[in-house]
């Protein structure tokens, strides 16, 4: 069942290109996405005047990406919330607003009950799920379903990565029919996802030396990720993934908070994740990174093949192949999902079944 991978997490991390795949092809029609199939109609993605997602863990981290793309795409408000919390709020929804749901099981009990006060107060729901007839899945208005296949590891990898796929087809889609991209710019946006899969797939190829990396860090009780923009983001589920399978306490921060009082944890016991994808705030992150190094942290910097950074300022940089700023997430996530899998492997833990933690989560 595992096919010769020692863990299922280290399997479905090498599914994700396929994965990818499986859940962007079907749903373009002449190089555009077209959710004709399913089931979504286009009135829903023109008519609404604002966003909202909800979801937990790692779905609520594709949400909080998906939120930094959606929004200065389509020029539209989108808010990020918690199921946990916003099932207990009074959240200012409306028939406007459109509810993205995610969850890979459709089961999860917070994102399902924040879907059903989203549908009471009329706010139309679309669920990105991946398992078939699962309940979030039956109660939505619309689903999208991912077609990441079974993932057994508790720890989310291709369904993080098949989450935000269909979170960026949506927000083409909805640019396309809200006249905000032309078939010219919604189909240069879909070529522009498609080149992040052989990108996550020469990641994924490197893994190995992903393993030599994380050995300072198996020995560290605390760790930073950081970045800005997406980059943070993406820090976010780096941070989630390390804690869930090898128990490093591990905290992902908005690399410019960093100075407001954080900065006096760093100390060279205390490795630093860097990422520095976006072009716009690179140099800003980077100027972070010289604020950590000279604190001594060990620095696992993170950037484009191009990027261009002193001697002496990470000890290990690990470079993505050249891709578009805005789809730098996949050949990260597998970054990161790698850095966790082998610092858990490392310590010698069960790797697909930390401590604590169900697959599913069911219960409040
Ligand atoms: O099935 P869901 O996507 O609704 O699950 C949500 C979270 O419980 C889940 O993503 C969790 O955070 C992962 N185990 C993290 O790897």
């Amino acid at each position: 069942m595992k096919n010769g991978y020692p863990y299922f997490m280290l399997k479905e991390i090498h599914e994700q290109p396929e994965a990818l795949k499986n859940t962007i092809l079907p749903r373009l029609n002449k190089g555009i996405p077209d959710l004709t199939d399913d089931g979504i109609p286009d009135e829903i993605l023109k008519g609404c005047s604002r966003i909202q997602i909800v979801a937990c863990g790692t779905a609520m981290h594709a949400g909080m990406a998906a939120r930094a793309f959606l929004e200065p795409v389509l020029r539209l408000p989108a808010a990020v919330s918690i199921a946990s919390e916003f099932r207990y709020e009074t959240p200012l929804i409306d028939e406007h607003t459109l509810v993205l749901v995610i969850s890979q099981s459709g089961e999860t009990i917070d994102t399902l009950a924040a879907m059903r006060l989203a549908r009471s107060c009329h706010a139309p729901t679309i669920a990105v799920v991946n398992v078939k007839g699962s309940t979030i899945a039956r109660e939505s208005d619309y689903v999208f379903y991912t077609h990441a296949g079974p993932e057994i590891a508790v720890a989310s990898t291709k369904a993080y990565s098949v989450q935000l796929a269909s979170l960026y087809l949506i927000c083409c889609r909805m640019a396309y029919v809200r006249g905000v991209y032309d078939n010219i710019q919604a189909a240069e946006f879909v070529k522009a996802l498609l080149e992040s899969v052989p990108a996550m797939e020469t990641v994924i190829r490197g893994h190995e030396m992903i393993r030599e990396a994380v050995s300072p860090l198996i020995h560290s009780r605390d760790a930073f990720f950081i970045g800005r923009g997406l980059d943070y983001t993406f820090s976010l589920e780096g941070a989630l993934k390390l804690k869930e399978i090898s128990y490093i306490h591990a905290e992902a921060y908005a690399a410019g908070e960093l100075k407001h009082g954080t900065i006096a944890l760093i100390s060279d016991q205390v490795p630093v994740i860097a990422i520095a994808t976006q072009e716009h705030i690179f140099a800003k992150t980077i100027s972070n990174v010289r604020e950590v190094k000279a604190r001594g942290a060990y620095v696992i910097l993170l950037t484009k093949e191009s990027a261009m950074v002193e001697d002496g300022l990470a000890d290990l940089h690990i470079r993505i192949p050249e891709i578009a700023d805005r789809f730098t997430v996949f050949p990260i996530a597998a970054v990161l999902q790698l850095i966790a899998y082998y610092a858990s492997v490392g310590k010698g833990l069960n790797v697909d079944q930390p401590r604590n933690l169900a697959k599913s989560v069911t219960v409040e």
